[in-house]
């Protein structure tokens, strides 16, 4: 179904953060926009705020006087809920509670054509739920935005089980029409994003709970190895631990307490304490006038390596030996099991076990794990992890190596599958469960995680280009390390593996 035309009449009820924005981005796309708020003189506010707001972008060059005045013009401030009545789309973003949003949306169906569409911008409520016990639940439908609405690209276009494709179909064009980056999912909880991103938390705060290095070096790592753009901890600082745990408590639950979305004790410490993050002055880290900025852990390289010796192929860090031959080191090539050697060590790609547990099944001295980067050809930072027994002369030389290369090398902990390779390897397999549950699409998932939350790169291509089985054998021997059924890989992830195929092929 096509785009509802501009000459559609668009209504937004709730004048908060997200009302406002997206009452925005419908008069900029040349809508006739009518907002209301229950609380008198807020929806005027708004549209002043946003006609300042405008005028900023007007005064730095990046938009022209004329369409701040046509954007602002086609915005007005409804002063009761029966003005909305010719609206051909009614979008909510009331208050976050079912009964109160069921009440709206009947008073809505009372009130509207039998043809207008019904949107809810909830971000954790079921649809589904939300249209229950309407005369036409066919009609309504998720249309969720993300903060800021102006600026994010992603809408994830929520279908409920009474919600008629055509609906979902004019909603998803009417997005794209917007400027927006619309994808389909199915009302099941978190929909994509706030699902497939729950490990990048939840296993930051893992390795950090387990000892493996600090909150500085772990994000570090995510930013300069993963190509995050910010590591776990400090975007929950900025996001606010109260609201972060609040989404992972309800994904939890809503998922039966499945234990892959467990909540850490260790972010509830925070919650409890007050310690919000950005929002507080006090999160992970310290937003006081005169806190250090906190320095992040590395080796110091002191010797010198010419040679080294790769056996076999890296796989997914293959290209680590483009860099190395870049940086004028020797390379000498032989047959073998994906190894590099340099100088008295063993180096290996991060396969989900312990750098103590392959050294001692694959009788390995000297062992140093490398961690998962995005480019090797480009990181500035990986995390090493070692077995006891590998010397310091051997992790020296590794440092060396990686340091001639212009790559700095944080240890960690001795810990499975580091941490970017543990991340990688968990919203994959998140991603597949529901690509799996027909969630979504593989091309949705990975869109919406890349203009949703920025990712670098969608989990599932991603995994395409690590290596299915690669990230199947990490999550294998994740979940045999620790015993959990957390770490359990998705049958979609190992039925994949099996056929020998890829998630976009
Ligand atoms: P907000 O608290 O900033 O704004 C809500 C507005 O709705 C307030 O101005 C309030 O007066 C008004 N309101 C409440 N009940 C009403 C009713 N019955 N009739 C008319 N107006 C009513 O909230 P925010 O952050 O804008 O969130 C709104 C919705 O968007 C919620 O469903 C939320 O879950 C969802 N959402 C929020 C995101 C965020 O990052 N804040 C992101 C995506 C979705």
């Amino acid at each position: 179904m096509q785009a509802l035309s501009t000459q559609a009449q668009i209504a937004v009820i709730g004048a908060g953060a997200m009302g406002a924005g997206i009452a925005q981005v419908a008069a900029q796309a040349g809508h006739s926009v009518k907002l209301y708020d229950m609380r008198e003189g807020s929806a005027a506010e708004a549209i002043e705020a946003i006609d300042r707001q405008l005028g900023k972008r007007v005064e730095s060059g990046k938009l022209d006087a004329d369409k701040r005045t046509a954007t602002v013009a086609r915005l007005q401030a409804a002063g009761s809920i029966e003005a909305l009545a010719d609206s051909s789309l009614v979008i909510e973003a009331i208050v976050e509670n079912l009964d109160v949003k069921r009440k709206l949306l009947a008073q809505l169906e009372a009130l509207c054509s039998a043809e207008c569409i019904l949107a809810s911008n909830t971000s954790s409520l079921s649809v589904t739920a939300l249209a229950a016990g309407m005369q036409h639940p066919e009609r309504v439908v998720g249309m969720h935005f993300f903060n800021p609405a102006p600026v994010m690209a992603l809408v994830e276009v929520v279908s409920g089980l009474a919600t008629s494709t055509a609906v979902a179909q004019c909603i998803h064009s009417t997005a794209a029409a917007w400027g927006k980056k619309p994808v389909h999912t199915r009302s099941t909880p978190g929909f994509i994003v706030n699902r497939v991103a729950r490990p990048f938390y939840a296993e930051s705060l893992r390795a950090l709970q387990e000892g493996a290095a600090s909150c500085a070096t772990l994000d570090a790592l995510m930013r300069e190895a993963g190509a995050f753009r910010m590591g776990a901890f400090e975007l929950t600082d900025l996001i606010g631990h109260d609201v972060n745990y609040a989404v992972t408590c309800s994904v939890f639950n809503a998922y039966y307490n499945d234990m892959r979305f467990q909540p850490s004790l260790m972010q509830k410490d925070l919650v409890d304490a007050g310690h919000l993050g950005r929002k507080s002055g006090q999160g992970f880290y310290s937003y006081a006038v005169d806190a250090q900025k906190p320095s992040v852990d590395e080796l110091s390289a002191d010797c010198q390596v010419e040679t080294c010796v790769v056996e076999g192929s890296l796989g997914a860090a293959q290209g680590l030996v483009e860099r190395i031959k870049a940086a004028g080191i020797k390379v000498i090539q032989r047959d073998g099991s994906g190894l590099l050697r340099a100088g008295d060590a063993v180096v290996a790609l991060s396969d989900g076990r312990m750098a103590c547990q392959r050294s001692q099944q694959e009788g390995l001295s000297n062992l140093v794990l490398i961690d998962l980067a995005k480019d090797y050809t480009k990181a500035t930072r990986l995390g090493l992890a070692c077995a006891k027994g590998t010397s310091g002369e051997a992790l020296n030389q590794v440092v060396s190596l990686l340091a001639k290369c212009g790559i700095k090398s944080s240890l960690l902990t001795d810990i499975p599958g580091l941490v970017v390779m543990r991340t990688v390897a968990m919203l994959a397999n998140e991603a597949a469960d529901a690509a799996l549950h027909n969630v979504g699409t593989a091309a949705d998932i990975d869109l919406a995680m890349c203009a949703g939350v920025n990712y670098p790169m969608g989990p599932l291509a991603w995994a395409d280009q690590i290596g299915l089985p690669t990230v199947l054998k990490t999550l294998d021997n994740l979940q045999s390390a620790y015993g959990e059924e957390r770490y359990r890989p998705s049958l979609l992830l190992r039925r994949k593996v099996a056929e020998g195929s890829r998630f976009h092929d």
